[in-house]
């Protein structure tokens, strides 16, 4: 499987693709989670990166593109992979699909999560991490056992620095403006499967199986 997953901020892209990787067996790539380990290990990537996402701005197309393609060519992908959150802009997708094409690769579907906006500031806000394993929890959708406790590994859990209601609301209107466009020029590739992402999250994930023909 070759696969994208597309969904405004907070639609449940993460949550969903840990379900995905697991039941594929397919690399899950985060471009988000790839800047804040950078972020976290304190490279000159993530220096650059921390300085847009903590506004809610894209961090620029050219340094975006160049650490996907080199991820993509590493041997775990080989059999298959999950774009999580790339590509956001029309640049990015043009510059993905010269990539895949180059490599003979041919995408199997573009997953689209939707979710209406309204909803959506609400879901980051309680959004909580864990700090060790990545584990998404929701403070009042998916609360952990323990208060602020990973329920797989027992670390702490914290807030993304991104989560705040203004960075928030920032992302989504960043999302409209850049990230949108694409569900334009996926379909128009016949490849765009769109699933309501305001369901459970075991709903929305068996609606998944069923658009990539379980
Ligand atoms: P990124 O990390 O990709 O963030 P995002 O797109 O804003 O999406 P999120 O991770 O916030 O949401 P999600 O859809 O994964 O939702 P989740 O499953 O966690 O990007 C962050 C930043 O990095 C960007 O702003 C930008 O600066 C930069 N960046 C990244 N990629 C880039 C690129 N390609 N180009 C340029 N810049 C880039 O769920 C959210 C919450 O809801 C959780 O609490 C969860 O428990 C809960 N939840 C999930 N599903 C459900 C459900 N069905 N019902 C109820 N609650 C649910
Ligand atoms: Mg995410």
């Amino acid at each position: 499987m070759k696969l994208l997953i597309m969904g405004r901020p907070g639609a449940g892209k993460g949550t969903q693709a840990v379900n995905i990787r697991e039941y594929y067996n397919i690399p899950h790539i985060s471009t988000g989670d790839m800047f804040r380990a950078a972020i976290k290990n304190q490279t000159k990537l993530g220096l650059e990166a921390k300085s847009y996402m903590d506004q809610g701005a894209l961090v620029p197309d050219e340094v975006t593109i160049g650490i996907v393609k080199q991820r993509l060519l590493e041997d775990d992908c080989k059999k298959g992979f999950l774009l999580d959150g790339f590509p956001r802009t029309i640049a990015q997708a043009e510059a993905l699909d010269a990539f895949l094409n180059e490599n003979g690769i041919h995408l199997d579907a573009v997953l689209d999560v939707n979710v209406q906006a309204e909803i959506l500031v609400r879901r980051m806000v309680g959004r909580r991490v864990c700090k060790t394993c990545g584990a998404t929890y929701h403070v009042e959708f998916n609360a952990p056992k323990k208060d602020g406790i990973c329920d797989n590994c027992g670390s702490a859990l914290i807030q993304r620095a991104d989560d705040t209601e203004e960075t928030a609301k920032n992302r989504l209107t960043v999302y409209d403006n850049n990230t949108a466009p694409l569900l334009a020029y996926y379909n128009k590739q016949g490849i765009l499967k769109t699933v309501n992402g305001d369901q459970p999250v075991e709903k929305v994930f068996n609606d998944i199986k069923v658009v990539l023909g379980e």
